[in-house]
C-alpha cells in the first residue's frame, strides 16, 4: 500500500465520524430546538492558530454552530501552548474557572489539544485536579477530532488519546479560516533543531515536510476562494524538503508558489539562521508577490550564549545574513525574537545582544525572559543572574528594540504602498487597518467594503511603530 493510499483511508475514516457527528448534532437540535455550539480558544503561535482553524472545520462540518462567546458554548477547546511557563499558567488557570461553569451546566463538554497535552506530567495532574474534563489529544493526533469527540460523546467517558511520536500527514480534511482574504498554509511539520531552550521538538515531533503537490493544490484552491495572502508555516521553513522524494528546497517550493497567479502575497515563518540560503534570497528578491519581510529569529547576540543555544551560528554569520538580505532587497523589514536571562547569560552578553540590535536595525522584535522547560538541556544549566539582574537587561533589550523600530518605521513616511486592508479601526469606525508587504501596520480613513482587497495608501506620518495614511485609490 503506498502512502497516498494510507492518507486517503485515513481521510475517509474521518469523514465517516464526521457524518456520526452530524447525525447527533441534528438529533441534538430537534430535541433541544437549539444547535449545539463550540468556541475554541487558541493559544500560542501560528501553527496553533491553523490547527484551531482545522478543528473548526471539523466541528462546522459536523453540523456544530461557533458561539459568539465561551459563556454560550455547548463544547468547548482548548487548543494549548507550553513554549514557556504562563502559557501553562494560562490554561490550568481557565480550567479552574470552568470547573463551576461545569457544575452548573453538567452537559458541557471540556477538551484540550495542543503542545502542552504531549508534556510530560501534564495528564497527570489534568486527571488529578481537573477530572471535569471530557477529552485530551496531542498535536500528531488532531485529524483525529471527529473520532475522538463521538467516542466521548458515545462513551459518556473521559477520553485521553496522545501520541508520543508522530505519524503520516493527513490530507484534504475540513477546515475553517479565520480571514476570508488570508490563511496560514502549513508547508512542514515538527523540528529536528533542538535548541536547548525549546520544548517544541518534543511535543510536535521530528520534521516531516507536505508534499510538494498537495500544498499547491491548497493553495491554487485558496486563491480560488478569494485569499490574497498565504504565510507558508513551519518550525524552519529553511530546512523544508528533507524526506520528500524527489527532494524539494524551500526556495524551490518558493518559487513554485510564487508562480500561482492571483496569489498577491507570499510570507512566511519561521526562518533559522542557520539554514538560510543565497537561493532563498534571490528567490525572494525576484518575486513580486513575496513580501519584503523576514522573521530571522536571532535569540541572543552573545557567541557564547548562541552556542550554549545550540544555535549553530555566530553573531557575523547573522550580521552577515542581514547584509545580504538588505543589498538584494533594500526595502526588507527584519524582525526577530530574543531571548534574555539564559543560564549562564551575564551582562557582557546583553551587552552583546544590545549591540547587534543596533547593527541589525530590527524593524521589530519578540522579546523573552527565558522560561525553564522541563526536559530541555537548558533546564539543568545553573542560572548565573538574578531575577532583577535579568529583568533589567530584559527592558534593556526591549528598550533598544523600540527604539531602531521606531526609526526604521519613518524610512517609508512619504511613500505610497499597498496595503491589504484586513479590519475596521478598533477605536475609530470611519478608519480602516491593513498592512504593508513589510507586515507594518497602517490605519487610513475608508470604506469597509475595502475590507480583503489590496489599496494604495500613502504613509502620511509615522507613530510609534505604525503609520496613518491616505487611501489613492
Ligand atoms: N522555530 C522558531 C524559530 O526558531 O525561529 C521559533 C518557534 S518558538 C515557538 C518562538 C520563540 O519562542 C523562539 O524563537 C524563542 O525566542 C521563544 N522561546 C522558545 N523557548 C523559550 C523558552 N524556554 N523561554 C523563553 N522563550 C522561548
Ligand atoms: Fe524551538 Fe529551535 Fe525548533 Fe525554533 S528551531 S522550534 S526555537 S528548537
Ligand atoms: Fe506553543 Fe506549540 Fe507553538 S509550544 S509556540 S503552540 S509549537
Amino acid at each position: 500500500m503506498d502512502k497516498y493510499e494510507i492518507q486517503n483511508n485515513e481521510t475517509e475514516r474521518q469523514l465517516i465520524f464526521i457524518d456520526k457527528l452530524s447525525q447527533y448534532t441534528k438529533e441534538y437540535t430537534e430535541k433541544h430546538s437549539r444547535t449545539p455550539a463550540y468556541f475554541i480558544q487558541t493559544f500560542g503561535c501560528q501553527m496553533n492558530e491553523r490547527d484551531s482553524e482545522k478543528m473548526a472545520g471539523i466541528l462546522d462540518r459536523s453540523g456544530f454552530k461557533a458561539a459568539a462567546v465561551e459563556e454560550e458554548a455547548d463544547v468547548i477547546l482548548y487548543n494549548t501552548c507550553t513554549v514557556r511557563d504562563n502559557a501553562d499558567r494560562k490554561v490550568f488557570g481557565r480550567l479552574g474557572v470552568l470547573k463551576g461553569v461545569k457544575d452548573n451546566n453538567p452537559g458541557l463538554l471540556i477538551c484540550l489539544s495542543g503542545c502542552m497535552m504531549q508534556e510530560a506530567g501534564v495528564i497527570e495532574k489534568i486527571k488529578k485536579s481537573y477530572p471535569h474534563v471530557d477529552l485530551i489529544f496531542g498535536t500528531h493526533n488532531i485529524y483525529k477530532f471527529a473520532e475522538l469527540l463521538y467516542d466521548r460523546i458515545s462513551s459518556g467517558e473521559m477520553i485521553i488519546d496522545i501520541w508520543d511520536h508522530e505519524k503520516e500527514i493527513v490530507e484534504d480534511l475540513p477546515s475553517k479560516r479565520k480571514f476570508s482574504f488570508k490563511s496560514g498554509v502549513n508547508i512542514m511539520f515538527g523540528c529536528n533543531n533542538f535548541c536547548s531552550y525549546c520544548i517544541v521538538p518534543y511535543v510536535r515531533g521530528r520534521e516531516r515536510s507536505r508534499e510538494p503537490k498537495d500544498i499547491i493544490k491548497e493553495i491554487e484552491a485558496l486563491t480560488r476562494d478569494g485569499v490574497k495572502e498565504v504565510m507558508l508555516l513551519g518550525q524552519n521553513v529553511n530546512s523544508y524538503g528533507k524526506g520528500l522524494e524527489p527532494f524539494v528546497s524551500f526556495p524551490e517550493l518558493l518559487k513554485d508558489i510564487a508562480a500561482i497567479s492571483d496569489l498577491k502575497r507570499i510570507r512566511f515563518m519561521s526562518s533559522h539562521p542557520k539554514d538560510l540560503s543565497d537561493d532563498l534570497i534571490d528567490v525572494m528578491a525576484s518575486s513580486d508577490n513575496v513580501c519584503d519581510h523576514l522573521h530571522l529569529a536571532l535569540q541572543s547576540g552573545s557567541d557564547r550564549v548562541l552556542q550554549m543555544m545550540n544555535r549553530h551560528y555566530t553573531r557575523d554569520d547573522y550580521l552577515r545574513i542581514i547584509d545580504k538580505l538588505k543589498n538584494k532587497i533594500p526595502d526588507i523589514a527584519i524582525t526577530t525574537d530574543i531571548i534574555v536571562g539564559f543560564p549562564g547569560e551575564t551582562e557582557k552578553d546583553i551587552d552583546d545582544t544590545v549591540d547587534i540590535i543596533k547593527k541589525a536595525e530590527f524593524d521589530g522584535a519578540f522579546t523573552f525572559v527565558y522560561s525553564k522547560r522541563t526536559g530541555t538541556p537548558a533546564a539543568s544549566m545553573p542560572v548565573s543572574m538574578t531575577d532583577e539582574e535579568i529583568h533589567a537587561g530584559f527592558d534593556r533589550v526591549l528598550k533598544t528594540v523600540q527604539d531602531t523600530a521606531k526609526k526604521q518605521v519613518q524610512r517609508f513616511v512619504g511613500r505610497t504602498m499597498p496595503v491589504l486592508v484586513e479590519s475596521r479601526n478598533e477605536k475609530d469606525d470611519t478608519m480602516l487597518t491593513g498592512r504593508i508587504p513589510q507586515n507594518t501596520v497602517v490605519h487610513f480613513k475608508g470604506d469597509p467594503s475595502l475590507i480583503g482587497s489590496i489599496v494604495n495608501v500613502r504613509l502620511d506620518e509615522a507613530q510609534g511603530f505604525y503609520y496613518l495614511g491616505t487611501c489613492i485609490l
